[in-house]
């Protein structure tokens, strides 16, 4: 079943003539488990298109639905609560907390969360999983690059959200750190079936994914399934 599915989806910014035409009729069906790269040149609509599906932002037109609700007829309060159990966010510039440390960082989510459980348990087997575990009373200033990107991960992760989606997450990483942190996003996503949307510039990271969608001038302008059918197009 599809977890994702976006139908004639149109966004539009501004008025008249200031008007720009950030996506143009997206059609997209996102299967549970699939790691999607989501490529194309600066100013094509990538962030806008993330930001559609985790309802940060509204479509002009079209319809988004995310696990079979569309998240346009949630109310605000509503759309909150199902964003925050099911849609995990990883942005480029790591997005931490500056008063909190490592550990309330990755609590956050769930804290927030006044109906659900904090599980601890889980929150230390992640930090230990993602080598964070020994910095868990640091505050974000006090680490690297790479380890405040661990952190945003895990915060991501903390709620086993059905769909991650991350903004250029390697994008102010080394080569090394970046390999690190697409290997974790990519062990989780098979560990728990998420799916995963990643806008990336860097080629040979979308060349690993399961699928390739190239965005250019706010059309789709190819989707492909890497790993399926390689090379073939998948019929949306
Ligand atoms: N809040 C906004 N108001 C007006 N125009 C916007 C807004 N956000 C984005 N745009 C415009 O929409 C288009 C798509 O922007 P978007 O940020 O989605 O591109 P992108 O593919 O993420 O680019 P980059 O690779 O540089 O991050 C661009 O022309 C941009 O200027
Ligand atoms: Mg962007």
């Amino acid at each position: 079943m599809s977890v994702l599915k976006l139908c004639h989806v149109d966004k539009v910014y501004g008025e008249r003539e200031n008007q720009v035409k950030a996506l143009r009729d997206i059609n997209i069906q996102v299967k549970e488990g699939e790691f999607i790269a989501i490529v194309g040149t600066s100013g094509s609509g990538k962030s806008t298109l993330l930001n559609l599906v985790g309802g940060l932002d509204t479509p002009t037109n079209g319809k988004i639905l995310v696990k079979g609700r569309e998240i346009g007829s949630l109310t605000r309060k509503e759309l909150t609560i199902f964003r925050r159990r099911n849609i995990g966010f990883v942005f480029q510039n790591y997005s931490l907390m500056p008063v909190l440390n490592v550990y309330d960082n990755v609590a956050l989510p769930v804290t927030f969360d006044k109906g659900k459980h904090v599980n601890h348990g889980y929150i230390e087997e992640l930090l230990k999983e993602l080598g964070l575990f020994e910095q868990r009373f640091r505050y974000p200033t006090e680490l690297s690059g790479g380890q405040q990107q661990r952190v945003a991960i895990a915060r991501a992760l903390v709620n086993k959200p059905a769909i991650i989606l991350a903004d250029e997450p390697t994008g102010n990483l080394d080569s090394v750190t970046t390999v690190e942190v697409i290997g974790l996003l990519k062990s989780s996503s098979r560990r728990y079936n998420q799916t995963i949307l990643m806008v990336t510039h860097n080629e040979g990271i979308a060349q690993i994914c399961d699928r390739m969608i190239h965005i250019e001038d706010g059309r789709v302008c190819t989707d492909r399934c890497q790993f399926l059918q390689k090379g073939g197009d998948v019929l949306c």
